[in-house]
């Protein structure tokens, strides 16, 4: 049976910000070959770079021609972040301010959220009325906050931010341990911020075949070796790379979006404005385990059991999280 489209008579307008950067040039592909939002939609994209990276993004733009991907309906650029936002169905957020070896994410704070404040109200000016948002520009999650306070018009439900990649990267560093097929595990959830105290949480997991995670795999291992690595598997890769990881981050964003709008069989990690689920305060962009159907509506899985080991990490990464938010608000004001 053919694939019924999401815009059934029109294409759907993706903006891309920061989209002359690294994560863009690996995601661009990605959108426009149909993986993102299906082999039959057809794509506009709106890109939005700094004045300075504007010609290098008309390289990005001759390179997107030259692939000549059939569902690629058109392609605008610009400076103005009006401009890029306006009718937007999806808004991917890159543009941020990079971390840079030895830099604390909170050291970004300052610098991004004056970005943020200003993409935020354009969104909320210019987007459409049901436009989904995913922030991936570091802090994430409280750019995400500061986005969604100055964007009151954009639904909370529709603003989130990354950490499909810490789900991908625990799935696929258990596989290793195990010695079994990624395919075959299931149900790796990630709580909190994206950042060195978010909870990658396997004790709700299992190995098709083989039991549950918390028989597989000893509390001491994940506590002295699986969480601190997922947890500084970002600051790994920019210590290997001297850049921070573009091409799993842009796979984690295709992963995302294409769960959020097209849906999924499996329970999958967002961080999303917390309803006080778990007790994590109302608002705050908090990763949880989420049950996404087509369309883009999502519910946050709220009949999980947490042991005392996993409430100790979700209080640690919350709490970085409200810092994190009085920080960004305070700078603002
Ligand atoms: P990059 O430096 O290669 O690209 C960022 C681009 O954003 C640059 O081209 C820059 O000119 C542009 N930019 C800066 N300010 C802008 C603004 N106000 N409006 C529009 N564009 C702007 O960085 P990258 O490697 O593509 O990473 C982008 C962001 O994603 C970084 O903040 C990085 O830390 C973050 N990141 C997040 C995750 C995650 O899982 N959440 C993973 C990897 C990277
Ligand atoms: C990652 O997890 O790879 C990035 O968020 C690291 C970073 O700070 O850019």
């Amino acid at each position: 049976m053919a694939e019924t489209r999401l815009f059934p008579d029109r294409p759907i307008n993706v903006c891309v910000t920061g989209a002359a950067g690294q994560i863009a040039y690996s995601l661009l592909p990605l959108i426009a070959g149909g993986k993102v939002f299906g082999r039959h939609q057809p794509v506009s994209l709106r890109l939005l770079e700094i004045e300075a990276a504007l010609p290098s993004l008309e390289g990005v733009v001759m390179e997107l021609e030259d692939c000549a991907f059939p569902l690629l309906h058109s392609v605008f650029i610009t400076s103005d972040a009006r401009e890029a936002f306006r009718s937007c169905d999806v808004a991917v957020l890159l543009g941020a301010f990079p971390r840079k070896q030895g830099m604390e994410r909170k050291d970004l704070l300052e610098k991004n959220a004056g970005i943020f404040k200003e993409q935020g109200e354009a969104l909320n000016f210019e987007a459409a009325a049901n436009v989904r948002v995913i922030v991936v520009g570091n802090p994430a999650n409280t750019n995400a906050y500061v986005l969604k306070h100055f964007a009151p018009n954009v639904p909370e439900k529709n603003i989130t931010a990354l950490t499909r990649l810490d789900q991908n990267r625990a799935v696929s560093l258990v596989a290793r341990k195990l010695g079994v097929p990624l395919s075959k595990v299931s149900d790796i959830y990630i709580w909190g911020n994206h950042s060195s105290t978010q909870y990658p949480d396997v004790l709700h997991g299992s190995v098709e075949g083989k039991g549950k995670l918390s028989d597989l795999l000893d509390k001491s291992y994940l506590e002295e070796n699986f969480i601190p690595t997922i947890q500084k598997r970002g600051a790994a890769v920019i210590a290997a790379r001297k850049m921070s990881s573009a091409m799993s981050a842009a796979n984690a964003v295709c992963d995302h979006l294409h769960d959020w709008l097209l849906g999924s069989d499996s329970i999958v990690s967002m961080s999303v404005a917390s309803d006080g689920s778990y007790g994590i305060e109302r608002g705050t962009i908090f990763s949880f385990p989420l049950r996404c159907s087509r369309g883009g509506n999502y519910e946050i899985v709220k009949e999980l059991q947490l042991d005392d080991f996993s409430q100790r990490y979700i209080k640690i990464t919350a709490e970085e999280l409200y810092a994190e938010k009085a920080e960004a608000l305070a700078l603002l004001s």
